[in-house]
């Protein structure tokens, strides 16, 4: 009898211990931590809606055959990120369950629900529906659940596959101090990714090798992964996502310590005097004081820093995009000619690897802030790697005897270079205002922002 209630005291002791079940809904965490949940409602205020295909439309041949041709914004703030992955045009119209043309994974740097659902299903259970599938239970925007334990100030990886990717880096969660544990809280989206086929779709990082784009596209390499194949020059690409974490990694405030929260998430003090952390994450330069003024002088004198490093990067960035576009339509001449694989193949993999350095670069928002010299190592290689290709597409287009230079056709405007690629954008959209009408409003019931 004693042993008994002995065991049932130990039983009630650690069932008491186990964490809370993930509160997914972020206004249940209103009313203990307002300041926080004020400054993270903020994320609402970077609503603009930038066209980066409409901007720069190489964009849309650079990615030929692949989703993001389709559609591509600048990223808006937190609050948005359900409403946006489900009206971007690259996640289709899937009216049932089994509609492609993405798979589950991803939702899972948009809310707090994933977390949920892992917890409640498990990763695989997770992962192997479709995206249409789980649209249902996805509402709350990326919130207080995404980087806490459940209930509290906490700090957590709510995503075990993150989990896993650090610990492969030897930055192992619960090992590391605050400020690490802080940073990798945002590192657990703001990062390259892969869905791997072999293991239901899931999330993982390609960090093997490291953190640096040689390091993923080596790791790539070795496992022949390619998420598309290009349309035109039918080179296996690799399709960078947005890897801060990796290029903060080694940038010359991490070597300081530095990191995200210290200029993202300053500690600012409320009406009471109490200090808090500022979670509306954007705007960083308004928190030049906070943040930035104990190292440097003058916020003027950082704005035009900034803009200075962003300019020379959009320059590189040009310079290599000249040099790939041109390598994809020489490559589709070739094989219009005629050419082989075998002959091809030299030239293809310079093609992957040029555009891959690219990609890396140029979707590494705030790149100019967090490690310019890595952005134009990079955008330099790419050219480099891109005259390479030429140099191989050369030989082929000589051996067919094509007349050149290859004539580029006119891609001045997104709306040219869509139809060229032969992408039907009209046709899309109708279907996707039928899908957000018929299923998202109606069945899900999403709040859309
Ligand atoms: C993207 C990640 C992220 C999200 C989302 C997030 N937090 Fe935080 N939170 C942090 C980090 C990082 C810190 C700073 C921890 C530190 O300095 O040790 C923090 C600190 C806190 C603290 C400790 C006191 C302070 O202000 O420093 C509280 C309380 C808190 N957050 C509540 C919330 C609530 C409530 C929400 C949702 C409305 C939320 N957080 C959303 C990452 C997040
Ligand atoms: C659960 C995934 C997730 C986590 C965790 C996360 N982010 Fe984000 N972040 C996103 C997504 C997705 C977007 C783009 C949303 C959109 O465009 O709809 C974004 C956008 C942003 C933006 C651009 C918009 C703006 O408000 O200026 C900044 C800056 C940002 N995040 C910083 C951070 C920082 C700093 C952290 C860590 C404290 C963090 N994020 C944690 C997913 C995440
Ligand atoms: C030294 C300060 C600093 C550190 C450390 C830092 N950032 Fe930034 N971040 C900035 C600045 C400054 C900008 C650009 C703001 C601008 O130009 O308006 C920026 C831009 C961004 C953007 C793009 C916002 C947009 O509007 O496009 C994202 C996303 C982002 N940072 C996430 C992160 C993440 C995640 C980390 C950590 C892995 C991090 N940052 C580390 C200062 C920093
Ligand atoms: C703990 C000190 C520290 C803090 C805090 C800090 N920085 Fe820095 N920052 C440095 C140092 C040191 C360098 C390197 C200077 C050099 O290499 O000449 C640097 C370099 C930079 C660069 C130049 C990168 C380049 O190569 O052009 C930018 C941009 C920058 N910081 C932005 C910011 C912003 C924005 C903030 C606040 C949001 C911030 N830093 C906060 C110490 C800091």
């Amino acid at each position: 009898m004693r042993k008994l209630t002995l065991a049932m005291v130990i039983a009630t002791l650690s069932c008491g211990a186990v964490a809370k079940p993930v509160q997914s809904n972020n206004e249940a965490w209103q009313s203990k931590y307002p300041n926080q949940y004020a400054s993270w409602a903020e994320t609402q205020e970077t609503d603009a809606v930038i066209d980066l295909l409409e901007e720069n439309p190489n964009l849309v041949i650079l990615w030929g055959g692949y989703g993001f041709m389709k559609d591509y914004n600048k990223a808006r703030g937190h609050q948005f990120a359900v409403t946006d992955v489900i009206q971007t045009l690259r996640t289709g119209a899937p009216m049932g369950d089994k509609d492609g043309p993405m798979p589950a994974a991803c939702w899972s740097c948009k809310t707090p629900d994933v977390a949920r659902l892992i917890e409640e299903k498990g990763e695989a259970a997770y992962f192997d529906p479709k995206f249409g599938a789980l649209g249902h239970e996805m509402s709350n925007a990326i919130g207080c659940n995404d980087c806490h334990q459940s209930g509290t100030p906490k700090l957590a990886l709510s995503r075990p596959y993150a989990a896993r990717a650090m610990a492969t880096i030897d930055q192992p969660f619960e090992q590391q101090d605050r400020s690490i544990k802080a940073a990798q809280t945002c590192g657990q989206c703001h990062v390259e990714y892969y869905f791997d086929k072999t293991n239901h779709n899931a999330v993982k990082f390609p960090w093997d090798n490291g953190l640096t784009a040689e390091d993923a596209e080596a790791y790539f390499d070795a496992i022949e992964f390619a998420d598309w194949t290009h349309a035109i020059s039918k080179a296996p690409m690799l399709k960078a996502q947005h890897p801060e974490y990796e290029t903060w990694s080694t940038s010359a405030h991490a070597d300081m310590g530095v990191t995200c929260i210290d200029c993202h998430m300053p500690k600012v003090t409320n009406d009471q005097g109490r200090k808090f952390s500022k979670h509306n994450v954007g705007n960083t330069l308004d928190n030049f004081d906070a943040a930035c003024s104990s190292c440097h002088d003058s916020q003027s004198d950082m704005a035009a820093l900034l803009k200075a490093n962003k300019a020379e990067i959009k320059a590189a960035q040009a310079q290599a995009e000249e040099v790939i576009v041109r390598a994809h339509f020489e490559a589709g001449a070739a094989w219009d000619a005629g050419a082989t694989e075998a002959e091809m193949k030299q030239a293809l993999t310079h093609v992957r690897h040029a555009q891959w350095r690219w990609d890396f670069a140029i979707a590494s928002h705030g790149v100019h802030a967090h490690n310019p010299g890595e952005a134009l190592r990079l955008l330099a290689s790419a050219k480099e790697i891109g005259l390479q290709a030429q140099v191989e597409l050369k030989k082929v287009l000589d051996k067919h005897g094509v007349a050149q230079p290859v004539a580029l056709p006119d891609i001045s405007t997104k709306a040219k270079a869509q139809a060229l690629m032969g992408y039907d954008r009209e046709a899309d959209q109708a279907a996707k205002d039928k899908f957000v009408e018929e299923r998202v409003k109606a069945q899900w019931n999403t709040p859309l922002k």
